[in-house]
């Protein structure tokens, strides 16, 4: 992704890349050949925002999202406002227990590439899950996301939050609240009364089983559902298309963090201590939830004591906001580790002793080998589960490398 020091500058590169004309972009925007020349010369540095609306929304019709976001990212960085949303249009949101969705009020912080690329798949994909372990932004990304695609559903985004949702609820109980959230005031089954929609479904993993069946069956049955779901547990099911969710990089992990800390602690002054905010990061493994919980810290404990601080100590606190297993990382952690088999955990409690990364065949060549063949003779088998609910991470190369969190492992070291 390419980005520009000025507006004008960007916008001509983006137009460009699109390969249109400045003529071309004035048509499809509806501003004036002389209001495109204007910006792109640097005639007019801060236009008005309707025209800036315009014009972004034009990348957006001609399904061009890299640009959209890029232009956007870089007017809302430089105070203009050039969102469609912001200039008055309807949302058409709903939800299925009243919590509202567009306001998600503090800004998305990094990201770009995911939003593009899921953008780019809900084009061609009706069913995304997005992906990975408790904290690291699942919910986060998916509101960004409806955000940023609304206008393409015509029949606007329901929101389902399921979080909260007991694990004895069955399909039937899932299915009535989905479709109460689908058609407001309408009947399930009903899917004449349903005009191209985005459900976004919040929190599937306790209820995997009957979600997915819901799922399945929305698709068949109103053919102008897509559907994005977040869970920490991958979804085995044909027609579904996988998003992980990977921590923040460390260049975003030091926005969040001190855009946290600077709303916890207006007054405290961070400017020499980019050594430190670094440190604290890569502490927390780049996890926003953790980070969040990091920086409200910040009140009464100095970055330097957070520094020298276990990584439970410094996330102890709770957050005000969430579920009650998202209050804490060890709750977050907890709420997980709860959902495993016994054989599950007693790896991933053998696991904790890997500090650093591993392969399958560190595994098998430890010094406690016949141990491990003997303790966890369906090895593989646990290992993917773990994957799969996301407390093991892993990188792809020729030959697969698993991590655990820095502090899923600490969490983890405590449980029992
Ligand atoms: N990219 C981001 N920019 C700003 N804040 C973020 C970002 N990602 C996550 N956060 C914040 O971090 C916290 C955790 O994010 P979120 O709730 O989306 O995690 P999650 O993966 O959905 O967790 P869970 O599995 O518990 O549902 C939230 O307060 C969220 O607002
Ligand atoms: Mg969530």
């Amino acid at each position: 992704m390419r980005h520009g020091s000025n507006l004008g500058g960007l916008l001509a590169r983006q137009r460009m890349d699109a390969g249109w004309s400045q003529e071309e972009l004035a048509d499809r925007s509806g501003v004036s050949v002389r209001t495109v020349r204007n910006i792109e010369t640097g005639a007019v540095q801060s236009p008005r925002h309707s025209s800036l609306s315009l014009v972004v929304a034009a990348f957006q019709a001609a399904g061009l999202f890299e640009a959209e976001y890029v232009l956007r990212d870089f007017t809302d960085r430089n105070g203009m406002e050039s969102s469609v949303a912001l200039s008055g249009r309807s949302v058409g949101v709903s939800t299925s227990n009243g919590a509202p969705t567009g306001d998600d009020h503090d800004r998305l912080v990094g990201r770009k590439n995911d939003i593009s690329r899921m953008c780019d798949s809900l084009h061609r994909n009706r069913w995304i899950t997005l992906v990975g372990p408790g904290g690291v932004g699942k919910t986060k990304l998916a509101f960004a996301v409806a955000d940023r695609l609304r206008s393409q559903f015509t029949g606007g985004v329901s929101v389902v939050h399921l979080g909260e949702t007991s694990v004895d609820h069955d399909e039937t109980a899932i299915w009535h609240t989905v479709c109460e959230a689908l058609l407001t005031g309408g009947s399930p089954g009903d899917s004449s009364e349903v005009k191209r929609r985005l459900v976004v479904i919040d929190n599937i993993e306790h209820l995997q089983t009957p979600a997915v069946r819901v799922c399945q069956r929305l698709l068949a049955e109103f053919p102008d559902v897509w559907i994005l779901i977040t869970s920490r547990h991958a979804v085995a099911a044909a027609g579904v298309k996988t998003v992980e969710v990977r921590p923040l990089s460390a260049v975003d992990a030091e926005r969040l963090f001190l855009h946290r800390a600077l709303a916890a602690c207006p007054d405290l002054d961070l400017t020499d201590r980019g050594s430190a905010v670094t440190e604290i990061c890569r502490k927390l493994d780049g996890l926003p939830f953790a980070l969040e919980l990091a920086a409200l810290r910040l009140r009464s404990l100095s970055i330097d004591t957070l520094l020298e601080a276990p990584v439970r100590q410094i996330v102890a606190q709770p957050s005000v906001a969430g579920l009650p297993h998202q209050r804490t990382l060890v709750e977050s952690v907890t709420w997980s580790y709860g959902m495993l088999g016994e054989e599950q955990r007693r790896l991933l409690h053998w696991l904790t002793g890997f500090l650093e990364d591993f392969t399958i065949k560190d595994l098998l060549g430890h010094p406690d080998r016949k141990a491990v063949a003997d303790d966890f003779p369906q090895l593989f088998d646990i290992v993917s589960d773990l994957v799969d609910r996301s407390m093991l991470q892993v990188y792809r190369g020729a030959e697969y490398r698993y991590s655990m969190l820095g502090s899923i492992r600490k969490v983890i070291g405590i449980l029992q």
